[in-house]
């Protein structure tokens, strides 16, 4: 095994201590020079390494490393970790069209074109954030697919409480707010067959802000980080995708319907919404079995299954 590697096993190992560049060049009877070689060699590779003087290295906490990424989450999840690419659910999408037909994890350290819902665009620069998209094969049919957004919402506030003491919020359909800003976003995209025109496979792209400071000032007001140094990456990739594990199994009964109105940020919220050329305004009565939002306007109560709403947060009523 080549220097660089043991030094990478022994860095991966002591995940996020460091350890001095005398203690490997010991255990590996070279000299410090050759440590310091391996290293450079390891960041050449896009290895995070950090080096502190009179400290030594260590591998940075928040680093997207492969094997701790696939020790942390379900078995039989194929995972494909990509330094940059335009957006997770786009190559996941260009994964089923060469011939993928597992299930499969895309993760980046860093987008260059991540997208959100009605065509909007997700902030995503290197090493702030959570970006990742589930390829699922849902084996259902499209009548439960409705579910798989509310559970995904789901799974992200699980695996925020979790690691946590936030207390994470669902702005219906699917974004993650905390203290009134958003740190989440959900872009769940069907990929049918052409022939049948059946759901072939479901892409769950979620997109978490790790830091406020990284947050462009134009939309500091609506958007923060999770701002929790204690939880890195792989944990919050770990958690969030096993209990995406979990609620995605529940689809049939849909249980977690009751925790998603238990978090919701709108219910009993004056709103406005707009669904394709209709809209208005109303207050939120709360979400049905199939989550859909119910809204008693001027002209009686509404559902709204799909849309965009906006709320004036930090004001009821
Ligand atoms: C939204 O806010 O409307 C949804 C944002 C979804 C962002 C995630 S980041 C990972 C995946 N790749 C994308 O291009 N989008 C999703």
């Amino acid at each position: 095994m080549a220097l660089k590697d043991k030094v990478f096993e022994k860095l991966n190992h002591a995940f996020g201590h460091f350890i001095s560049g005398q203690t490997l060049a010991e255990d590996f009877g070279v000299s410090r020079n050759a440590v310091w070689k391996a290293v450079k060699a390891l960041e050449q590779d896009g290895v995070d390494v950090e080096s502190v003087h009179n400290r030594g290295y260590r591998l940075n906490p928040n680093a997207l490393v492969k094997s701790r990424i696939e020790s942390v989450i379900p078995d039989g999840i194929k995972l494909f970790l990509m330094r940059r690419t335009d957006s997770t659910n786009s190559e996941a999408k260009r994964l089923l069209a060469g011939g993928f037909c597992g299930t499969g994890l895309v993760v980046a350290d860093e987008q260059t074109g991540g997208r959100g819902r009605l065509g909007r665009s997700f902030y995503s620069p290197p090493g702030s954030g959570v970006y990742m998209s589930l390829i699922i094969k849902p084996g259902f049919g499209i009548s439960d697919a409705v579910f798989i957004t509310t559970a995904a919402s789901v799974a992200v506030v699980r695996a925020i409480e979790k690691l946590t003491d936030k207390k994470p919020q669902i702005k219906w359909v699917n974004d993650i707010y905390i203290h009134d800003k958003k740190v989440c976003g959900i872009l769940t995209e069907a990929v049918t067959d052409f022939e049948s025109g059946s759901v072939e496979s479901v892409v769950i792209g979620i997109g978490i802000n790790l830091y406020s400071e990284a947050i462009p000032d134009e939309i500091k007001n609506i958007a923060a980080g999770l701002d929790d140094e204690s939880v890195n990456r792989t944990e919050l990739i770990g958690a969030v995708i096993t209990e995406l594990s979990v609620v995605l199994s529940d689809l049939k009964h849909a249980d977690f319907m009751e925790e998603y109105r238990e978090h919701s940020l709108v219910t009993g919220k004056k709103i406005t919404y707009t669904h394709g050329s209709m809209s208005g305004e109303g207050i939120v009565t709360g979400i049905d079995d199939f989550g859909g939002l119910t809204v008693e306007t001027e002209h009686g109560e509404i559902t709204l299954r799909s849309g965009e709403i906006s709320v004036r947060l930090g004001m009821d009523r």
